[in-house]
């Protein structure tokens, strides 16, 4: 399989105005990267602003043409939280096994789970994944869909 690309989306109004450092990206990133050496990373931070979540989205598929894009954060209850919502704006179908997948591994780890409002779907070629915004839930829920990756990537292209 040819080196893939990831983006790696931070959403987070505090992490946007560097009033907290983005560890969520950065761990996560580093996990991807133990999994496929010499792939390809496009990083960005938005605030929880639903159009500049969907602007991002939107030109790392177009013009980048992304194999899977990470967003991380802003799937909870709080009032600003609109990742899905800009994340099914911008798909073409929904993935809900990844979706499920995430919510009842997590569930083992913490009943808190139940808590994120994660989207996962499809836009061309490009699979995207709502993560949460903790760097430990990040990385605990990019581990629990990790093996399906390479698989959904190869039904993608
Ligand atoms: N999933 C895992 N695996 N581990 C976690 O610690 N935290 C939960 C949940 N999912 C968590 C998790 C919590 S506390 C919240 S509020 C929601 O994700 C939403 O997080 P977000 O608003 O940062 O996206």
């Amino acid at each position: 399989m040819e080196a893939l690309s990831f983006g790696i989306l931070t959403v987070s109004d505090t992490c946007f105005r560097k009033q907290k450092a983005d560890t969520a990206g950065p761990r996560l990133q580093s996990e991807i990267e133990k999994h496929f050496p010499h792939c390809k990373f496009f990083k960005k931070t938005v605030p929880d602003e639903i159009e500049e979540i969907k602007a991002a989205l939107d030109s790392w598929i177009k013009f980048f043409e992304c194999n899977v894009v990470f967003t991380v954060g802003g799937t909870g209850f709080s009032p600003r939280d609109v990742t899905p919502e800009a994340t099914k704006a911008i798909i073409e179908k929904e993935a809900p096994g990844l979706a499920y997948t995430m919510v009842s591994k997590s569930l083992a780890v913490t009943p808190m789970a139940m808590l994120s409002r994660a989207v996962c779907g499809i836009r061309g070629k490009t699979l995207v994944v709502n993560l949460p915004g903790s760097a430990k839930a990040a990385v605990e829920c990019f581990g629990f869909i990790l093996d399906s990756i390479p698989h959904a990537v190869a039904l993608l292209t």
